[in-house]
């Protein structure tokens, strides 16, 4: 996915070396578009269907504890997505992502943050302050979509 989105980015830079590159550079953005919305499908699976089960008194803490690293990765990766003109075409990206950046890394960091202290609670074995440490990271995801997607994703 990562492989994926850096390709598009070469074949990006490449193309406007090139005059009449314009098509090329397109077909890029659709790229990175797909790659971040394949970003947004995994950490929908890691912190659902497959996290859930893991809050649960038998559930594995190192298995969560991977898991959240993972989700912070994700959003890490996730926020490096959005070159401009990426605002256009098949996705529910705002372009208030491109006016208000700070405000959109801050949300991406909220996000980051709580699924680091979600490993470190799982870490720590700390069952009880998992199960809000969840509600706050998914209430992050929600903040974040509110102020910059066009449309809720969870409804896509
Ligand atoms: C910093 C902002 C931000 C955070 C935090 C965030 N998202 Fe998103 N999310 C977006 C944006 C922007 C899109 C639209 C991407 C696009 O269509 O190009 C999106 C799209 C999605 C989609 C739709 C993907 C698709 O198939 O088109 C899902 C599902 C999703 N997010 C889930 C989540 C979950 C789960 C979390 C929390 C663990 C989360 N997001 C956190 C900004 C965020």
């Amino acid at each position: 996915m990562r492989n994926r989105w850096v390709k598009g980015a070469v074949a990006a830079a490449l193309a406007l070396s090139f005059a009449g590159g314009v098509v090329v550079v397109a077909q890029a953005q659709g790229d990175v578009i797909k790659a971040r919305q394949d970003n947004r499908k995994e950490i929908t699976r890691l912190g659902g269907r497959e996290m859930r089960p893991l809050l649960e008194a038998d559930g594995n803490l190192a298995e969560l504890a991977t898991r959240a690293e993972r989700i912070a990765e994700l959003n890490k990766q996730f926020a490096t997505m959005f070159p401009p003109g990426s605002d256009k075409g098949n996705t529910l990206a705002s372009p208030a992502i491109w006016t208000d950046r700070a405000g959109f890394d801050a949300a991406n960091k909220a996000s980051v943050d709580a699924a680091l202290k979600m490993a470190e609670l799982a870490k720590a074995g700390n069952r009880a302050a998992l199960a809000d440490q969840y509600k706050v990271m998914g209430s992050t995801c929600g903040a974040c979509h509110q102020k910059y997607t066009t449309s809720d994703p969870f409804k896509k």
